[in-house]
């Protein structure tokens, strides 16, 4: 009789004990590391909450600007970074915006995947006096007070180069006056890479009527995406000659669907391949001539917008535009990018 009374005290004592543990072990936990409290940590007047919303990881470029923007805003560094990944949806970028606003931080870093759309949050991230750091691509909006900086690549410039690359190529060989066929594969439609590559690329193509481009079609930034549409450019044109590809990524889905069709790409190759970005992987298969050219497009932009940040603190006046360095490589003077190269 006495035992069947025991074992409910017993089950009570034990269920107190176990209690008061775990409270005690919150509490201790809390004062021991009081910045796991998440609204602690944004309130912590030492650091600076900036909201980041990047479109997506399409490509290697991505990744690595993903990484130099999350490293330059460390904690270590001063900073308190909420990192949001639209996977290539606008509807994600808008929504992660309003959440930075909803939670009050101090800046916003946006790279938009497409220029358009994005008027409303960013007078939404203005009404709310949170500055905005345009990161990587540009947005297209009526009021440029809506935006604080851009920070990025001169998309244009770039373009500027490929075709530039293109007409002293067919000068060196000789052939500046034959029929020349192109086919170029853009990335997103409608995003400021691709928009400025294409306006660059078609303005030095204008002087030369020889250039017939045969066809532009949209592969997204992405491998998959490009080897299926050069497949298909493959089974339309017989004989293309120069297929500009506006990143990496989409390079290395070109090239498979040449190779796997039998043609030779690069300096020694039937069909040329002018490139964007520069990333490691590219680099090499410039030095091995299967690519002839990589323009280069920087991604290691995290210093410049923390650079931006830390001016805006001093209240010190910043450009409107800060663009990165970036290169043209060739064969002939890859080496010591690829040596150098982390991505
Ligand atoms: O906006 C920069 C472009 O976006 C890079 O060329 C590409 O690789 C990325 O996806």
């Amino acid at each position: 009789m006495r035992k069947h009374i025991l074992y409910p005290v017993l089950a009570v004592i034990i269920l107190v004990a176990l209690c008061s543990i775990m409270i005690i072990g919150e509490l201790s936990g809390y004062f021991l590391n009081p910045t796991r409290d998440f609204e602690t940590e944004m309130t912590d007047d030492k650091l600076i909450v900036v909201g980041i919303s990047q479109l997506g990881s399409e490509s290697v470029w991505r990744t690595a600007n993903t990484d130099s923007i999350q490293k330059a805003l460390s904690r270590e560094n001063g900073y308190f970074a909420i990192f949001s990944n639209a996977r290539q949806k606008q509807e994600n970028q808008i929504k992660a915006i309003r959440s930075f606003i909803s939670q009050r931080v101090d800046y916003i870093v946006f790279s938009p995947v497409t220029e358009d759309g994005f008027e409303s949050v960013l007078i939404e991230a203005k009404d709310a006096g949170i500055p905005v750091i345009l990161m990587d691509r540009m947005a297209n909006v009526s009021d440029d007070s809506l935006y604080v900086t851009h920070v990025g690549s001169d998309m244009k410039a770039e373009g500027i180069k490929a075709g530039t690359w293109l007409a002293s190529e067919l000068k060196k060989k000789n052939i500046a006056d034959d029929p020349v066929n192109i086919v170029i594969l853009k990335g997103t439609e409608g995003s400021s890479s691709e928009i400025g590559r294409s306006e660059g690329f078609h303005q030095i193509a204008a002087d030369h009527p020889n250039w017939n481009i045969l066809a532009e079609v949209d592969a997204d930034f992405t491998t998959t995406k490009a080897k299926e549409e050069m497949g298909k450019l493959l089974r339309e044109f017989r004989d293309i000659d120069v297929v500009v590809s506006q990143n990496d990524d989409m390079t290395f889905g070109a090239v498979e669907a040449l190779r796997e069709r039998g043609y030779t790409t690069g300096v020694n190759g039937e069909v040329m391949i002018i490139s964007f970005d520069a990333c490691h992987e590219a680099l090499t298969m410039v030095y091995n001539g299967v690519i002839n050219v990589d323009i280069e497009c920087n991604p290691i932009q995290g210093e410049y917008v923390s650079e931006v940040i830390r001016k805006l603190e001093r209240g010190e006046t910043i450009d409107k535009e800060y663009f990165v360095d970036e290169e043209v490589f060739t064969k002939d003077n890859v080496i010591n990018a690829l040596n150098s190269r982390a991505y």
